[in-house]
């Protein structure tokens, strides 16, 4: 089963309409403005653009995957998420739901603009099958960690990196 992606269409506080849409390669520098946008990512984002073009065209590639790209009313990238549908043995043979590299702009951060991204991967993990939704956050980001409690998510395990 490949991942499910249904329509919305959101109106934030101050007027601005926002969809979200599946990012296309046009979109990848935008996106990538959109990971280099706060602290954490302003050191470790940038650069060759062509490294960023072939992760795109993996991801658009993979039925599992779907990188989005959410619009305002003028076309440009306010807020992007990566979901990845994971199928696996455990939990009885459960689909899960990945959710990475989340970012809103920082003028429109604080308008419920995240929350409704949210609100939305869900219908999209319950299109899809998936049972269960999960993300890693950085531990010195206390900011999202009481956005994604607010939202039902629970620091139930620990997540351990290698970087090679
Ligand atoms: C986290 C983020 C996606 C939330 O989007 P949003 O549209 O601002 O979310 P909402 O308006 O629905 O909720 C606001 C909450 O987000 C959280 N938040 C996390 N980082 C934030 C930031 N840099 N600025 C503002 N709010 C932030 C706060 O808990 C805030 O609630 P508060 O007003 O009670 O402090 C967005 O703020 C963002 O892109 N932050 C920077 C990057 C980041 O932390 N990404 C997550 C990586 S795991």
């Amino acid at each position: 089963m490949t991942i499910h992606v249904v329509d919305a269409c959101w109106a934030l506080p101050d007027g601005t309409r926002c969809q979200p849409s599946r990012a296309c390669l046009e979109d990848v520098p935008a996106v990538v403005r959109l990971l280099a946008d706060d602290p954490l990512g302003s050191a470790r984002e940038g650069g060759d653009m062509g490294t960023y073009e072939r992760a795109f065209q993996e991801i658009d590639a993979d039925p599992h995957q779907f990188l989005t790209a959410v619009r305002n009313d003028a076309g440009d990238v306010v807020g992007t998420m990566q979901l990845t549908v994971i199928p696996g043995l455990s939990r009885g043979g459960a689909r899960r739901l990945q959710i990475e590299s989340v970012r809103v702009t920082s003028t429109l951060r604080r308008q419920e603009l995240g929350e409704r991204m949210f609100t939305w991967a869900e219908t999209v993990a319950l299109a899809s099958g998936c049972s269960l939704l999960q993300l890693t956050t950085d531990t010195s980001r206390p900011d999202a960690h009481r956005f994604y409690e607010r939202l039902g998510y629970r620091p139930s395990h620990v997540g351990f990196k290698k970087q090679l």
